[in-house]
């Protein structure tokens, strides 16, 4: 293009963004991020065609005109060859220069002992808070008393809940996708919380579920063979099953297995994959040059499921029943990814329900998490070894002494057997009277430690009891691909 036309452009195009003022944000972010596409090209062209300086200048101006504009309208900061998504959010996922939380599928780490800020990570991750207003709701729209998790801020996060909850009441129905990474023989407690909280949805609201085991994606990030990969499947399906899933209404798979059976699941796959550039999956996920190319396209077997589509057999081929996803807020990145590009693919953006992680037995500046066998107490632990972890290895918020303990209290809000009663004790008061005590140091930490065991042993031997009597043939059926009991 001519230099003459192009400076032509360039004053034309300004007096048009001059115009826009704040009309910019009738715009879509799109039309912007375009421009300021064009723009750039339009200046490097400029450039490099030695144009006279007052028209490089004038191109300039518009350009930092345009990347203003587009950072009101998207809030994200432009970046080439990265459009705007709700994946551009995620890109300050990790750890900020200014030390915050770190919070992604693989880490979960922070410096304050009380645990990761939640609020601030709402902000970062562009989610909207689980307020009193939404519970109430879920209350008044259930006619069930809101799930301890709920009541308790334990599932603190959303995406689109206000949706789900509108179209529900019109009748519309939708489904529940949830699912586990199978890297080993035994989940831990943290594990249980999304799954006693999917259950509890599920009956709730009578609802179909899926449950994704990604053995393929354990497999290409973890020194472990295929085969082990599908055997931890199918040993965690039955710690699933064990959590009480209705099997009317629940559908499990392995991706090892049901990615080669279903050609609706793969197509859906492979569509996410046409609408996902490498540059986002490395904002949104941090893989590097030497990551193996499985690893980045994997998200888009984790963003299948959320497409009622991948599952003909239990929808009937229909592409608009909105899917909810129950996790904790370290698969959010996935979701993210997801959200953006359901709508370019034709469909409904999943809803989402975050949870906050399940603390390492050291202290909440980290998640339990199954490679450190000592944070974490394991469903398949027994009632003398979560004795043991819980007094050797449970962080305490007490004081040194008994006598400073009595006199200046201890800290709930940093203790360890204080934060497990909030996910596993059901009864508000005696939560409330134990944490009363603690602070005020009529309660010690052995006394804490001591009402802790106490929860915590018959809840996972009676666990441990229901998956004894899961069968091979129960798993199998749970995942055989089938109609489930709702008539689509
Ligand atoms: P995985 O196996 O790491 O975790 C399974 C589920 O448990 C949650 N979780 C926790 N929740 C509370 N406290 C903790 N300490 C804790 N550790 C793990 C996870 O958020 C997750 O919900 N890639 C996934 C598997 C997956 C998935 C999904 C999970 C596939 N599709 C859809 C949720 C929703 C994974 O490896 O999860």
């Amino acid at each position: 293009m001519k230099i003459k036309e192009l400076s032509k452009q360039v004053l034309t195009k300004l007096k048009m963004t001059d115009c826009l003022g704040d009309g910019a944000g009738d715009m879509t972010p799109m039309d912007l991020y375009e421009k300021l596409t064009s723009q750039g090209d339009t200046v490097r062209t400029l450039k490099t065609e030695k144009a006279a300086k007052a028209d490089i200048d004038a191109a300039v101006q518009l350009l930092l005109k345009l990347k203003v504009d587009y950072k009101q309208v998207t809030g994200q900061d432009y970046k080439t060859g990265c459009p705007p998504s709700e994946c551009v959010v995620s890109q300050d996922n990790g750890p900020a220069a200014d030390g915050e939380d770190m919070v992604d599928p693989w880490n979960v780490s922070t410096t304050n002992a009380k645990g990761v800020d939640y609020d601030k990570l709402i902000v970062r991750f562009g989610s909207s808070k689980i307020d009193q207003e939404l519970v109430d709701r879920i209350e008044r729209v259930s006619g069930q008393k809101a799930h301890r998790f709920l009541r308790r801020g334990i599932f603190f996060s959303h995406r689109d809940m206000h949706q789900v909850l509108d179209a529900y009441e019109k009748n519309k129905s939708f489904y529940l996708y949830t699912g586990r990474g199978p890297s080993s023989d035994a989940l831990h407690m943290g594990h249980l919380i999304p799954f006693i909280f999917t259950k509890w949805l599920q009956d709730t609201f009578d609802i179909p579920l899926v449950i994704q085991l990604t053995d393929d994606e354990k497999y290409l990030w973890k020194d472990l063979s295929l085969e082990d990969c599908h055997r931890y499947t199918m040993e965690n399906a039955k710690d699933i099953i064990a959590c009480g899933f209705d099997i009317n209404k629940t559908f499990i798979f392995s991706d090892l297995d049901y990615m080669g059976a279903s050609p609706d699941f793969y197509r859906n796959v492979v569509k996410v994959q046409k609408h996902v550039t490498f540059n986002q999956v490395k904002g949104i996920f941090g893989f590097g040059d030497s990551d193996c190319i499985g690893k980045i396209a994997f998200p888009a077997i984790q963003a299948a499921p959320s497409f009622s589509s991948s599952f003909p057999q239990i929808f009937k081929g229909r592409k608009d029943v909105q899917c909810l996803i129950p996790c904790a807020i370290d698969q959010d990145p996935y979701f993210r990814m997801t959200r953006d590009v359901a709508p370019r693919i034709g469909y409904p953006k999943p809803a989402l329900l975050h949870s906050t992680f399940f603390p390492a037995l050291q202290g909440a500046q980290t998640k339990m998490s199954a490679s450190d066998a000592n944070s974490s107490i394991f469903l398949t632990d027994t009632p003398k070894q979560i004795k043991n972890k819980v007094n050797k290895h449970a962080f305490s918020g007490g004081k040194d002494t008994v006598e400073e303990h009595r006199k200046y209290g201890g800290n709930p809000d940093v203790d360890v057997s204080f934060m497990y009663l909030t996910f596993f004790l059901e009864d508000d008061e005696q939560l409330e009277k134990i944490r009363q005590d603690y602070a005020s140091g009529a309660l010690l930490t052995g006394e804490l430690k001591k009402r802790l065991i106490e929860t915590l042993q018959p809840l996972i031997t009676s666990h441990q009891e229901r998956r004894k009597q899961v069968t091979e043939e129960t798993v199998k059926q749970f995942m055989t691909p089938r109609p489930l009991n709702y008539s689509f």
